[in-house]
């Protein structure tokens, strides 16, 4: 192994003790291209297969954990238990090509479509609406209705019942999805939670409902899953809006998360080295050495954002990150990691090639948005 890549290559223990076979995973993606009946498509089950065999774990896209949590159109479902079939057939085609397959639960909250909801009624922390498309949708008929400590307990369950799923459907793992400004941060984020029960008011109440969902997603893996079953926890470490979670407040989630005996954190940025906006001292440091610096080894974190080259990972590598997530890059090129490996670095395909969707394997939906978005992935 060139000895340039043994950070990215070399093998990496978990703090459950399962051994991953290299620092390279894929991040989560949705991909919008499920059936509608809630179960995984067979261009999506092929679609991931091709891209199970150089990384070491692959992050599905996210599965919502009830009815009102959907936030895509061809989302799987992973909220009733006749989709363990479905779940199953992913997990299984992951893993066959050598992966460990995490499922990655999800509630969208107040980010839902009203079309993809029961009654076309979105839920979430309070009544303040998402920001879409750059405008808030202020006074609109998008405005959440706040759910009732009942139905936020419900929720809590419903991501511990999913969790049960995918144990029963073979994943080695699950990640709770906090990050991008879906339910679970709704509730940490002071733009989104203006309540002034046991969930909101202060920063430590605003960390309740996350910290309950971590609590009893252990508590179903200890009951029903061996220890080597992975729980990691994604988050976003900042909001754009004011009031909005800055980087102090996110140290402060993530100190408390570190002693929680989870295997993993995952920040989800668009930019590994992007720098703190605020909430810190320092803004010329960036968000990952902030991070690092908090969590003091004590449990894994994974980075992520923009690394297309072997270049951008190898210094991603050098801030001392554990493990890093591809998520575009691995869409461009399947087999990322394998040319890396191989000594073939020259080879790896940093664009999306548009003549190439049958070849690389990507579902139409998925395809038809990466093409008709321009500036989201290199080459479009
Ligand atoms: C098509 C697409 C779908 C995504 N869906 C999810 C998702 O379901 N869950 C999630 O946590 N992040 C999602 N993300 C964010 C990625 O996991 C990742 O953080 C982001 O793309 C930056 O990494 P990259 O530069 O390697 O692509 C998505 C990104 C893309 C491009």
């Amino acid at each position: 192994m060139n000895p340039d890549n043994q950070a990215m290559l070399s093998s990496f223990t978990l703090p459950n003790g399962v051994e991953l076979k290299n620092r390279v995973v894929m991040a989560p993606m949705t991909n919008f291209s499920s059936n509608s009946d809630g179960t995984v498509s067979d261009a999506e089950v092929n679609y991931y297969a091709r891209r199970s065999s150089g990384v070491s774990m692959v992050i599905t896209a996210c599965t919502y954990v009830t009815p009102n949590g959907k936030g895509f159109h061809g989302q799987f479902s992973g909220d009733k238990d006749e989709m363990i079939p479905s779940l199953t057939r992913l997990a299984s085609a992951i893993k066959e090509q050598g992966a460990k397959a995490i499922l990655q639960i999800f509630h969208g909250g107040r980010s839902c479509p009203p079309e993809l909801v029961p009654n076309g009624e979105i839920v979430s922390a309070s009544d303040v609406p998402a920001v879409r498309g750059g405008e808030s949708a202020e006074e609109s008929a998008l405005k959440p209705r706040p759910l009732t400590e009942q139905e936020i307990e419900e929720i809590i369950k419903a991501f511990g019942e999913t969790t049960r799923r995918a144990i029963e459907a073979g994943y080695d793992g699950v990640e709770i999805h906090g990050a991008n400004g879906y339910l679970i941060q709704q509730f940490f984020s002071p733009h989104s939670n203006r309540r002034e029960d046991q969930y909101g008011g202060s920063l430590e109440k605003r960390m309740t409902f996350p910290l309950a969902i971590v609590e009893e997603v252990q508590r179903v893996v200890k009951e029903h899953a061996n220890p080597a079953f992975i729980v990691g926890y994604r988050f976003s470490p900042e909001e754009p809006e004011t009031p909005g979670i800055t980087m102090g407040d996110t140290l402060t989630l993530v100190d408390t998360l570190a002693d929680k005996g989870l295997d993993y954190l995952h920040v989800s940025l668009g930019e590994f080295f992007s720098t703190a906006r605020r909430g810190v001292e320092d803004t010329s440091k960036t968000r990952i050495e902030y991070l690092l610096e908090t969590i003091q080894n004590r449990v894994p974190l994974i980075g992520v954002g923009s690394i297309y080259t072997a270049d951008d990972a190898r210094r991603a590598f050098k801030s001392g990150v554990p493990l890093l997530a591809i998520g575009r890059e691995i869409i461009i090129d399947p087999d990322w990691v394998q040319k890396i490996a191989e000594g073939k670095e020259n080879e790896i395909v940093t664009e999306i090639d548009k003549t190439k969707q049958n070849e690389l394997v990507i579902p139409d939906p998925l395809w038809n948005a990466i093409i008709h978005t321009p500036g989201w992935f290199p080459g479009v």
